[in-house]
């Protein structure tokens, strides 16, 4: 007899699956986010499936087969975080912020594929044809030959693309979409990973690339991007902070080529316009020295990119001094500070600190935890830096500077943009670094000691 089915609680923001309902998600301790599915009906038991199915083609691990061709966008900085253009058949999902600008890069980006002659179709379930045909004008991609198509019905759009097999499908968002097959409300985890599903096999299917909008959700009503990212190939979010132009495109996950890469846009009235050189945009609104403004030459994927990692510390007025922390990590600052105070005998007890990464710029990696304790440094002695330093190093709790990655690249791309001084661990391996001054470093304290004196 058929057990009758459990109930269970989905997250909306991560998919993670309970038994009963709680307050807070087990699996990313989001609040707030579950909601009760219907689980799919199990269908006949299992031991009968194995009488109904067709064999699968097997192959040997030496069966050769050949690197994905690639359909180049037209946009350099697209191509780059792809891996080298569009790859056929492959499902790519797009995440970010509601407004960052995901449907503007996907509709310059096709109409550039349309343009160099590949059948493309662009599904919106959020704004009527002739909005989208509006924003076409505006970008000046009126004449692409993209079509359009305002629709959320799964089946209906599925037929569609079945009959018309483009070379690339746009459905813009995954969250509008609404599957008859399931009984929940557009936007749940159930909808979307089903709507999601039906489209990453349909591409896989018919050779049709297929790229997936999905808004990044605060609320926890609406299933969030994470919640069908297992099922792609591609992984991309849009960033950007709401009061800078700057746009950062970054591959988190991609079969077809390096994951941690990112192209670099700047919104204008006109659409995004693609920054060939990002570094020089970070640091363009850099004025005159300014104590707790250090240079980070950090790397994003295999590209060297130099930002100005801002503090400000200042006395705090009452009770738990705050920690203020914009596009870095916390934790890693966190550590910073600790090393500082431990290590370095730099207090930080009764002030306020703030962190900011200049443009909106989102930094994880460790080698910026040396510029992070110089800007920290800095603005504490109300002494500015020297305007042709930069720094990179990871800091470790026991106050040693650890060696990073590419530190050619990075002295490389500081001397290209005029710095003549970098700040590294001590260790770092050093095949040339012409027309630069190194001041390598054991450990954050020489640092302190050193206060960008000579060193
Ligand atoms: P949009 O692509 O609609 O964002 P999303 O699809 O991620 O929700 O972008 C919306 C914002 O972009 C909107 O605030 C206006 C701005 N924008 C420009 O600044 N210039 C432009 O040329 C366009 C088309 C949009
Ligand atoms: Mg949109």
């Amino acid at each position: 007899m058929a057990k009758p089915a459990t109930p269970s609680f989905a997250c909306t923001a991560c998919g993670a699956l309970h038994r009963k309902w709680v307050g807070r998600c087990e699996g990313c301790g989001a609040w707030n986010t579950l909601h009760e599915e219907v689980p799919l009906s199990a269908g006949p038991a299992g031991r009968t499936l194995a009488a109904r199915g067709r064999s699968v083609a097997l192959s040997a691990l030496t069966d050769a087969e050949a690197p994905p061709p690639r359909v180049p966008t037209g946009l350099a900085e697209v191509d780059r975080v792809l891996g080298g253009g569009l790859v056929p058949a492959s499902a790519i999902l797009l995440g970010g912020d509601p407004g960052i600008g995901k449907s503007t890069l996907l509709l310059q980006t096709a109409a550039h594929l349309a343009r160099g002659g590949l059948s493309t179709i662009y599904i919106s379930g959020e704004e009527a044809a002739a909005q989208v045909r509006m924003r076409a004008a505006r970008l000046g991609l009126a004449d692409a030959p993209v079509r359009l198509g305002a629709e959320t019905a799964l089946r209906d759009i599925l037929t569609t693309l079945d009959a018309e097999r483009p070379g690339l499908a746009v459905i813009d968002s995954i969250q509008t979409l609404w599957s008859d097959q399931v009984e929940a409300a557009p936007g749940s985890v159930a909808q979307v990973r089903a709507a999601a599903h039906e489209l990453v096999s349909f591409a896989k299917r018919r050779g049709v690339a297929v790229v997936l909008v999905g808004h990044v959700t605060k609320d926890g009503q609406i299933a969030g991007p994470r919640v069908v990212e297992h099922m792609v190939d591609t992984v991309l979010y849009f960033e950007g902070e709401r009061g800078h132009p700057f746009r950062i495109l970054r591959s988190v996950k991609n079969r077809f080529g390096p994951a941690d890469e990112i192209g670099v846009f700047e919104m204008t009235g006109g659409g995004l316009a693609e920054v060939a050189n990002p570094s020089a945009l970070f640091l363009s609104e850099r004025d005159r020295p300014a104590p707790g403004s250090a240079v980070l030459a950090g790397m994003e994927g295999t590209r060297p990119v130099l930002t100005e990692i801002q503090a400000l510390v200042a006395p705090a007025p009452f009770g738990t001094p705050r920690r203020t922390v914009v596009g870095l990590d916390a934790g890693r600052v966190a550590t910073v500070l600790a090393v500082l105070e431990a290590r370095c005998a730099v207090p930080f007890a009764g002030l306020d600190v703030f962190l900011n990464v200049a443009g909106g710029m989102k930094v994880g990696e460790p080698a910026a935890d040396l510029a992070v304790a110089a800007a920290l440094l800095s603005a504490r002695e109300d002494r500015a830096i020297p305007p042709e330093m930069v720094f990179f190093g990871e800091v470790s709790l026991s106050g040693a500077l650890r060696p990073v990655g590419q530190t050619e690249n990075r002295l490389k791309e500081a001397r290209k943009l005029g710095f003549t001084a970098a700040a590294l661990p001590a260790g770092s391996r050093l095949a040339a670094a012409e027309g630069m001054a190194l001041h390598e470093m054991p450990d954050l304290a020489a640092l302190a000691g050193g206060m960008f004196g000579a060193g």
